[in-house]
């Protein structure tokens, strides 16, 4: 995969793919600019590097209409505030005008295009969609992990038109992870919250082959035992003990963990709204011990502050380990955004679903366009 750095960019126009897909509040206004944030060194390096730069993004699911309330001109605004200079948006994201407006663009400035998915093309993967945006730019960046686990046009279409690299966020997002995934320092502990243990098991599977201890939600855990019908965490582990020994994959069950010795779950009800004491102690005890940590997902109600306790004490240890450490997930960055603690951690990924797939081992579709 080859780097914005392999290219020379001087004069060119460089089209970068961005995750500007950021919780919105009531008003509309952002409430969270977490990814807008992070997309910054690459916009920072190609305004430095006298590039033309053409950014584009999706923002909620507009569902290939035009959606007031989804347009990118905050985004744009704040965009603005960060680099301290007005930056041009346009109101669409293809046809003839904004292929003028990106040759007339000077080096070192910006413009950013219309939501993508205002275009029912940008989800349908439509290649003439992907051809339109690939006239906007002599070069293509991805530099949105966020959006790499989606087969769509502005991330697997345009790389087949234009010379491709990965961004400074995206090469970040892939070394991070793959520390984590493929090469940990151990002890390793991944901490697994949050629910859908439909989209977590093959997660939880995989970072198991090299976590040491695998701390997960008692709504998850709680969540498999109603799949599989057992009565108790302990029996149900048991039962995973011995399928797995006899080589099998139990169909009937459907969610059979293949490590079950390292998984952990809070003690006590599964379906509390806070983990317990004895469980904090528990958890706190193995992250001390941890040389990397992988956490995705908060624990509880986090969201009331009268359950945050757990899920802050997660937080609490894992910075005090000063383990190599990564996070992730809408929820749990929000979070550590409102304790101020996100530039406490190794890194903070600007994934959701993207993360969890590839930390599932998958390959992303936007990643594998870029090689
Ligand atoms: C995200 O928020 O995880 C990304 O921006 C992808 O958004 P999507 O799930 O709507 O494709």
């Amino acid at each position: 995969m080859k780097s914005i750095k392999d290219f020379s960019v001087i004069g060119k126009r460089v089209l970068v793919r961005c995750d500007f897909n950021v919780p919105l509040d009531e008003k509309g206004n952002i409430s969270d600019d977490f990814r807008i944030k992070q997309a910054l060194p690459t916009i920072k390096y190609l305004i430095d590097s006298k590039a033309k730069i053409i950014l584009m993004s999706h923002l909620g699911e507009p569902g290939g209409k035009v959606v007031e309330e989804l347009k990118l001109d905050k985004i744009a605004e704040k965009i603005a505030e960060y680099v301290k200079f007005p930056i041009g948006k346009e109101d669409d994201c293809i046809g003839p005008d904004i292929e003028a407006e990106s040759n007339k663009l000077d080096a070192g400035k910006i413009l950013l295009l219309e939501n993508l998915r205002f275009h029912k093309e940008e989800t349908d993967n439509d290649q003439n969609f992907a051809k339109k945006l690939s006239y906007l730019g002599d070069i293509y960046v991805n530099d949105a992990f966020g959006v790499c686990h989606r087969d769509q046009a502005s991330v697997t279409g345009v790389p087949q038109n234009l010379p491709s690299c990965a961004g400074l966020l995206l090469e970040k997002e892939i070394e991070s992870l793959d520390r984590v995934m493929k090469y940990p320092e151990k002890p390793m502990v991944a901490i697994i919250g949050g629910a859908k243990v439909e989209t977590k098991s093959k997660f939880i599977d995989n970072i198991s082959q090299n976590a040491d201890y695998v701390i997960i939600s008692g709504l998850i855990a709680k969540e498999i035992l109603s799949l599989t019908n057992f009565e108790s965490w302990q029996e149900y582990l048991n039962y995973c003990e011995e399928v797995n020994s006899k080589l099998v994959r139990d169909e009937e069950k459907n969610i059979q963990l293949k490590y079950p010795e390292k998984i952990i779950v809070p003690s006590g009800d599964l379906g509390a709204l806070d983990i317990n004491d004895e469980s904090i102690k528990i958890f706190q005890e193995k992250i001390a011990t941890a040389k990397t940590i992988l956490w995705n997902g908060p624990f509880g109600k986090f969201e009331d502050k009268k359950y945050a306790k757990g899920t802050l004490a997660i937080a609490k240890a894992i910075i005090d380990s000063k383990a190599f450490s990564v996070v992730g997930g809408g929820e749990t960055v929000e979070f550590l955004n409102k304790q101020d603690m996100i530039d406490k951690f190794s890194h903070v990924s600007t994934g959701g679903g993207a993360m969890l797939s590839y930390l599932s081992g998958e390959i992303l579709p936007g990643i594998e366009a870029l090689e």
